[in-house]
């Protein structure tokens, strides 16, 4: 299987078994990690395949925590939201500022736009006046003879919206770019939108090539890529909550509410300023948005690049919310791109996934991306205010506490004295180990 420059040839093409067993070799303990690897295979084997057949050269399934948050109020209908994130207490956070809002109002969100774009590059020495006295009947050919992918999704309300011409030529000699923009309904589209625009690819090298009102040498056009942007602006959600400041209630720390709001809003003017915090500050967001981003089958990738090149569309890397505290109201507002489907992909083929959308009332798509949205800044509620009031540490500890007590197998009485112990100490590696070596050893601790 190693060749003679020790790399593995043809390995993509043996079996699972196979697969696992060569793996296994290279480790100290063969045997243990077959078993402990087939131990996370699905007794369904008709089941376990599909698992496989979603990716290359699987060997097992990878768990992950599928967790709800429930009673949240959108727009004043109720969900219980699925969550799938392996980093502790990112569920517990999001659950206690969807309880905090429901006291307040709830969350308010709305879908400013739906527009998907795509883009095919291209490489053309000609002459400019030409092209763009011609570009209006190339786009009508561009769409006429698309007919053929587009049909299904134009009866579904969707398709092609716009081609637009676009000069690059300015920056990098020959180039422009058919920008194209699609409605794709409940679906992502990806699919769609690349099979659109490698037609159009297509269309315009054809085009080119037998052009009769050009020289031979601009029949000639070079085809660099098409592809869909994963940055879509205007495929816009925008989410927010708000009471007034006097009912913000009481907090932990001691201050007031006045004293809260105030503390809150220099925190996010932070988060404008200074792309050090910003990105920690939209990496909260991005706890609750991508966490609902998978359990509900979508892309988490293309979520968190078109958010990230979203945040620095002013010129400068900022925060994805911002807070007013205007006429004595508090509002916390969260605008975000996001390119979600619920229908495709994974969306009809993994079982958990199916019920996590079940489980949201099988919403449309700009439905979930309202739901998505709205975890997102009830993660950065609960992390700019436990930031501002307490620090975060107090909120991690117990499920920090947790994890560090699996590494060492504690049973769920040690659990029990550990949260009691650590109340008042501070939890690190080294606490723990020093707690459980006493309390097994029945030493006073
Ligand atoms: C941790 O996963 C997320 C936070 O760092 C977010 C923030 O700082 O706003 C708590």
């Amino acid at each position: 299987m190693l060749d003679k420059n020790n790399m593995f040839s043809g390995f993509s093409k043996l079996s699972k078994d196979e697969k696992l067993k060569i793996i296994a070799k290279l480790t100290k303990n063969p045997e243990e990690f077959s078993a402990e690897m087939k131990s996370f295979w699905h007794p369904d084997e008709s089941l376990q395949k599909k698992f496989d057949e979603f990716s290359e050269n699987t060997l097992t399934n990878f768990y992950m925590p599928f967790g709800v948050v429930p009673n949240v109020k959108i727009n004043d209908k109720f969900y219980t939201i699925p969550m799938v994130i392996e980093e502790s207490s990112v569920v517990a956070a999001a659950a206690k500022s969807a309880k905090y809002w429901l006291g307040r109002g709830g969350f308010k969100a709305e879908v400013v736009d739906m527009v998907k774009l795509g883009q095919v590059h291209f490489l053309w020495s000609g002459d400019k006046t030409k092209l763009i006295s011609q570009y209006p009947s190339l786009k009508k050919l561009l769409i006429e003879n698309t007919t053929h992918i587009t049909a299904n999704m134009k009866k579904r309300g969707g398709g092609i919206l716009d081609i637009q011409l676009i000069d690059h030529t300015s920056q990098e000699p020959g180039y422009y770019q058919l920008l194209a923009s699609f409605d794709t309904c409940d679906s992502m589209g990806a699919n769609f939108i690349n099979s659109c625009l490698e037609e159009f690819a297509s269309i315009l090298k054809t085009w080119f090539e037998q052009n009769e009102s050009f020289t031979a040498e601009e029949r000639k056009v070079h085809i660099v890529m098409s592809i869909l942007s994963n940055y879509t602006p205007d495929c816009l959600v925008k989410c927010w909550v708000e009471c007034p400041i006097s009912e913000l209630g009481t907090f932990e720390d001691g201050s007031t509410a006045e004293e809260f709001a105030w503390k809150f809003s220099k925190a996010i003017k932070i988060a404008h300023i200074d792309p050090y915090r910003a990105t920690t500050h939209n990496k909260g967001i991005y706890n609750g948005i991508d966490a609902v981003v998978l359990a509900t089958g979508n892309d988490f990738r293309a979520v968190e690049a078109c958010g990230h090149a979203y945040a620095s569309h002013t010129g400068s890397y900022k925060s994805l919310s911002d807070l007013s505290l205007e006429n004595g109201i508090f509002k916390l507002t969260l605008t975000v791109p996001m390119a979600l489907g619920v229908v495709g992909g994974l969306t009809s083929l993994h079982p958990v996934v199916k019920r996590g959308l079940e489980m949201l009332g099988n919403p449309s798509a700009k439905e979930l991306m309202m739901i998505a949205a709205t975890i997102g800044l009830a993660n950065n509620f609960s992390a700019v205010k436990s930031l501002t009031t307490v620090g975060i540490q107090q909120g991690h500890m117990k499920m920090h506490l947790f994890n560090i007590m699996n590494h060492f197998d504690a049973t769920d009485e040690e659990k029990e004295k550990a949260l009691g112990y650590f109340a008042t100490e501070s939890v690190s590696f080294t606490t723990v180990r020093e707690f459980i070596e006493k309390i097994r050893d029945k030493q006073p601790v």
